[in-house]
């Protein structure tokens, strides 16, 4: 199985190296823009192979896409990230264009892949994908949900003093500071979280996860890699590996939770045909609140992308 990488950043090489580590891919192909940067780091970690046992093949490019010729999955991770100050929303402008330009070359080389957009506004650029590559909306999908959710579980499992592989938890929306980690579909080993934590460190943690993103970039003066990236390769694996695992992805909707056309992460099942389904699960009132006002907080971006006619 072959999989390409676009933008051999932070984020990208860090997919790159979970997929070959894991021999999730035989052939991964790491793209970018910038001359030599995805060759230099295909080479080092090609270097670490004997090291680290694997033979997964990787190889760096320099924006040739004749190299990803017929990639079963093409990750998105080329643009800009956030630097201290600015939003995830912020970088719409620059990223929409590259998206969309690289979007068009993936379509002409590898016109059967699965797309998996992290570029961020994420749910914004998901959209820029699905109508630059004019796939089925069960082939174009984007990365929030796993890593939002596991910032969540990390958290928790440091103030119960747990084990991480024992939490099992839900977060639905866009991959903002309206996201909705969701309590009641929080477990441990089964028990109900509720019943192991308080509401009030609860609330912190939950406002915690909406701010892990910006909390990282804080101290780093840029965002994140090591979780997103091994993210991102966990939906890699559940779609090459045909696995049809349960995970809260960006997705489109089509009259799930009552919206259509909007892209915004709920749970699915991911297998070898990309999104297999779109799961609806039950909303209280105050779920449903807090998800309506984060598809709003998508809607809104989406309506300045469209100011912009980038597409
Ligand atoms: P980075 O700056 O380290 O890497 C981005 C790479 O993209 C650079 O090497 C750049 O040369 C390359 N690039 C730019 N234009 C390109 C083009 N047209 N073709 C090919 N390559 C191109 O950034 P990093 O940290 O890897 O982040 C990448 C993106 O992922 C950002 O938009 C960031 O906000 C987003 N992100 C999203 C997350 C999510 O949960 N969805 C989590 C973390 C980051
Ligand atoms: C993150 O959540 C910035 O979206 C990026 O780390």
């Amino acid at each position: 199985m072959k999989v390409s990488v676009i933008g051999a950043g932070n984020v990208g090489s860090t997919v790159a190296q979970v997929l070959a580590q894991r021999e999730i891919a035989d052939q991964i192909v790491l793209v970018d823009i910038k001359e030599g940067v995805a060759e230099g780091k295909a080479l080092d970690m090609w270097q670490t192979a004997p090291i680290n046992y694997y033979d997964s093949r990787l190889k760096g490019v320099t924006n040739d896409y004749q190299a990803t010729k017929d990639s079963d999955v093409v990750v998105i991770t080329s643009g800009v990230p956030r630097k201290p100050g600015m939003s995830r929303d912020d970088l719409i402008s620059i990223n929409a264009g590259i998206v969309k330009e690289v979007t068009e070359q993936i379509v002409k080389t590898s016109p059967r892949a699965k797309i998996i957009v992290v570029s961020n506004p994420l749910d914004v650029m998901t959209y820029v994908a699905y109508r630059a590559s004019g796939f089925e909306p069960n082939r174009v999908m984007g990365m929030a949900g796993i890593l939002d959710t596991a910032r969540y579980k990390a958290f928790l499992a440091e103030v119960l003093d747990c084990s991480p592989k024992d939490i099992q938890a839900l977060l639905l929306g866009g991959h903002g500071d309206t996201m909705v980690p969701l309590p009641r579909y929080t477990t441990v080993s089964g028990i109900p979280v509720t019943q192991l934590i308080d509401k009030q460190t609860l609330d912190q943690i939950i406002k915690r996860t909406q701010n892990g993103g910006g909390e990282i970039v804080s101290l780093l003066g840029t965002s994140a890699w090591y979780a997103p990236g091994a993210a991102a390769a966990q939906m890699v694996e559940a779609i090459i590996r045909d696995q049809k695992r349960i995970f809260p992805c960006c997705a489109l909707l089509n009259g799930e939770y009552g919206y259509k056309g909007m892209f915004v992460g709920v749970p699915v099942k991911l297998g070898k045909n990309g999104i297999e389904k779109v799961i609806e699960i039950e909303l209280n009132e105050e779920e449903r609140h807090l998800f309506d006002n984060s598809v709003k907080a998508v809607k809104n971006l989406i309506e300045v992308l469209e100011g912009m006619k980038v597409l």
